[in-house]
């Protein structure tokens, strides 16, 4: 039998790692590290490994790096697109697991934040499991989500009283109509989709590279911290190239506005 981790390591910081988390890495025999092309690989990579050396030491483990297929939008459909990558997606898992993990041994991939939030990496894995050929078995192993940082980090709760919370794409931000949203999380948005919701008595909380050196938090009505938001996030794509950010958009009440 083979063993698969999925191993939500949190959004950055080392020390957002569960102790169910770490005494599942000692007991993994093969760490599957998948790098991203573009700005930002060699820093994720090595935060990735920072947590192995930190945890586990140098030894008495293997590391096996693959490159994660890029999601190309060369295909008609957004959907049809997303159907594409994880195909190859899963491919991938199918080939690290035949070639590098010998039967009895176990292997983990170490998932950013955690893993039941925007990755489909327990899709993938759950599929190759049910197909295998060979006794094949996985395991999910809860992280912190960037979503708790972000509150954790502006002091926050995640809803006022009685209050229902969203959690949504940029790509919804950015389509659907500004009064559908009153509590909403929006991750994965790389188009700066807040600036739809000006003028309507909205707070932004919003946290970059949460958990990380570079962190950085702005929080206020979001008509107010609009232009330091859009400094911030410009200067953060040309000194680094990359950015990962999250917020919370909260409509204000009538007691409050
Ligand atoms: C593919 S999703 C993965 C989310 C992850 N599984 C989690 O639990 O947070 C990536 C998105 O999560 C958010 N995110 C993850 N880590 C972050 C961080 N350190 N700082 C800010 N946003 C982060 C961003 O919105 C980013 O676009």
């Amino acid at each position: 039998m083979k063993k698969i981790y999925l191993i939500g390591v949190g959004p950055g910081n080392p020390e957002y790692l569960t102790i169910q988390a770490i005494e599942t890495m000692k007991k993994t025999d093969v760490f599957f590290l998948l790098e991203k092309e573009g700005r930002g690989k060699e820093e994720l990579l090595r935060l990735r490994r920072d947590i192995l050396s930190r945890y586990l030491g140098e030894d008495g483990y293997r590391v096996v790096t693959a490159t994660s297929p890029p999601r190309t939008m060369r295909e008609p459909g957004y959907e049809e697109g997303v159907l594409v990558w994880h195909d190859q997606k899963r491919a991938l898992f199918a080939s690290l697991i035949a070639d590098e993990l010998r039967d009895g041994e176990s292997g983990a991939f170490l998932i950013w934040g955690d893993p039941s939030l925007y990755d489909q990496t327990v899709s993938l894995i759950a599929d190759l499991v049910a197909t295998s050929a060979e006794p094949l078995d996985f395991e999910v192993i809860p992280g912190i989500t960037s979503v708790q940082v972000l509150t954790a980090r502006h002091k926050i709760p995640l809803n006022r009283i009685g209050e229902s919370i969203t959690i949504t794409t940029g790509r919804q931000a950015e389509t659907r109509d500004p009064a559908e949203f009153h509590n909403a999380v929006v991750m994965l948005d790389y188009n700066a989709s807040f600036q739809r919701f000006t003028g309507q008595d909205m707070d932004i909380y919003w946290g970059g590279y949460l958990g990380t050196p570079d962190e950085t938090l702005v929080a206020g009505p979001l008509d107010e911290v609009l232009d330091e938001l859009r400094r911030i996030k410009a200067q953060a794509r040309d000194e680094k190239g990359w950015l990962m950010d999250i917020y919370l958009l909260r409509r204000r009440k009538g007691d409050d506005a």
